[in-house]
């Protein structure tokens, strides 16, 4: 990067200039859906300037007027821009980790059955109450800053592992303060302390909904056999949709238990997982707004089915693509090895794997026209990869590919 005087009033302008590529998915007050989720605008030997933290204008070098004043330079030669990549679906604030479980899985032990002996999510609940909020924080902050290197400028992260008053809200604080956007997943599992799921719904809408309310953004929940069944679910969607949260649901994952219809009966923003989902569960959603959040990496790391993506696509479902990044189910922060395991598993287009990340996941999480695109007005927000073609985002699985990141018109990382 050149130097630049800082300007008086606010951070400098800054220029990527001479990028191989600049790549943006289409434009839309919907989510992008069928073919429109495949069009990428591809500009070659392209800028991007900056200012007051959104983009200005893009193009090509020649096109680019002289700039008066200060500017900071950034040398964009041999690498393509994408925007700054968008998790809508992350379970960032936890303490400790669960690799033993990870090795005992390794040796055939089921994810559920480890779940119903008390391990699983309620493992990482205890060490979450056990945890400070301070400590909180901190693993917000780590966890935030992996998958910045990784691309990622937008994150969404639920509570969920603390389960009880004090942690569910410390948690929310927690992913607010490091700037992500915080879902109360106050359904995530029954606590040990109460007996069943309604026990534990009377006093998390009665005890913990108010506060919660008041930091989060949205309410999710896990529909599934052996933890919230679909009456609960409405019971808990029903309470916080009053209190003015967007709805979410973890549904699908193992097996149908009415999440679909549900999620669209409330008008939630999304369902998430669709591992289970049927041909009535795709047509369903197709016909819908609820937009299929789909999650290839907690697929893969517990060795299960895939969602139908191909078949969502095909019949007009607006699908999102997310990390799930949590300890038991999707150890897995990058959303660049996500949209690899799309198109080789899910078999969607690189094209319709960034569309996905960016702006459908922005619709998710009620962001849509501020972030997910490299177009005037979005929030200055660049992943810089290191190849001169955009579509090595999926082709590169795992590799060191992000040469640097731009958030808010600012250097963020720089490897
Ligand atoms: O989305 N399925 C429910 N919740 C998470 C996993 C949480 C965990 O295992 O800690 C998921 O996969
Ligand atoms: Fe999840």
């Amino acid at each position: 990067m050149s130097s630049a005087r800082a300007t008086r009033d606010g951070p400098p302008r800054l220029l990527v200039r001479d990028l191989a590529q600049l790549a943006t998915p289409a434009a839309g007050e919907a989510p992008l859906r069928g073919r429109l989720l495949a069009e990428v605008e591809v500009v070659e030997d392209a800028f991007a300037l900056c200012e007051g933290g959104r983009i200005a204008a893009t193009g090509r070098m020649r096109e680019l007027a002289p700039l008066d004043g200060d500017v900071v330079e950034l040398d964009g030669r041999g690498l393509s821009a994408v925007p700054g990549l968008v998790d809508c679906h992350t379970h960032a604030c936890f303490a400790g980790d669960r690799v033993d479980e990870f090795a005992l899985r390794a040796g055939g032990a089921g994810y559920e059955e480890l779940h119903s002996a008390g391990g699983g999510i309620l493992s990482t609940v205890r060490a979450t109450r056990a945890a400070s909020e301070e400590d909180l924080h901190a693993a917000v902050r780590r966890h935030r800053d992996w998958m910045l290197r990784a691309g990622t400028t937008t994150f969404e992260a639920k509570s969920g592992y603390g389960l009880d008053r004090e942690t569910e809200l410390a948690s929310l604080r927690a992913i607010a303060e490091a700037g992500g956007a915080p879902t109360w997943l106050g359904a995530h599992a029954v606590p040990p302390e109460f007996e069943h799921g309604d026990a534990y719904l009377d006093f998390a809408l009665a005890e913990v909904l108010p506060a919660a309310a008041e930091l989060a953004e949205a309410a999710d929940v896990f529909l599934e056999r052996g933890v919230f069944n679909a009456r609960q679910a409405r019971r808990f969607l029903e309470a916080c949709a009053g209190a003015g949260l967007a709805l979410r649901l973890h549904g699908d994952q193992f097996s149908e238990q009415g999440a679909v219809p549900l999620a669209i009966e409330l008008g939630g923003r999304s369902v998430d997982h669709l591992e289970a989902t049927g041909p009535e569960g795709v047509r369903a959603l197709a016909g819908s707004d609820v937009v299929g959040v789909l999650l290839p990496a907690s697929a893969l790391f517990l060795g299960r089915p895939m969602a139908p993506a191909r078949a969502l696509v095909d019949a007009g479902a607006a699908v999102a693509l997310a990390t799930d990044f949590n300890p038991g189910s999707a150890y897995c922060e990058s959303l660049p090895i996500v949209c690899s395991v799309a198109c080789t598993q899910l078999h969607l287009s690189p094209s319709e794997a960034l569309g996905a990340c960016t702006v459908n996941a922005a619709h998710v999480l009620g962001r849509a026209g501020t972030v997910g695109r490299l177009a005037p007005g979005y929030e200055a927000d660049l992943v810089l990869l290191d190849a001169p073609d955009w579509r090595h985002l999926a082709y590169h699985l795992g590799g060191d590919l992000v040469a640097a990141v731009v958030r808010k018109g600012e250097l963020a990382w720089r490897r």
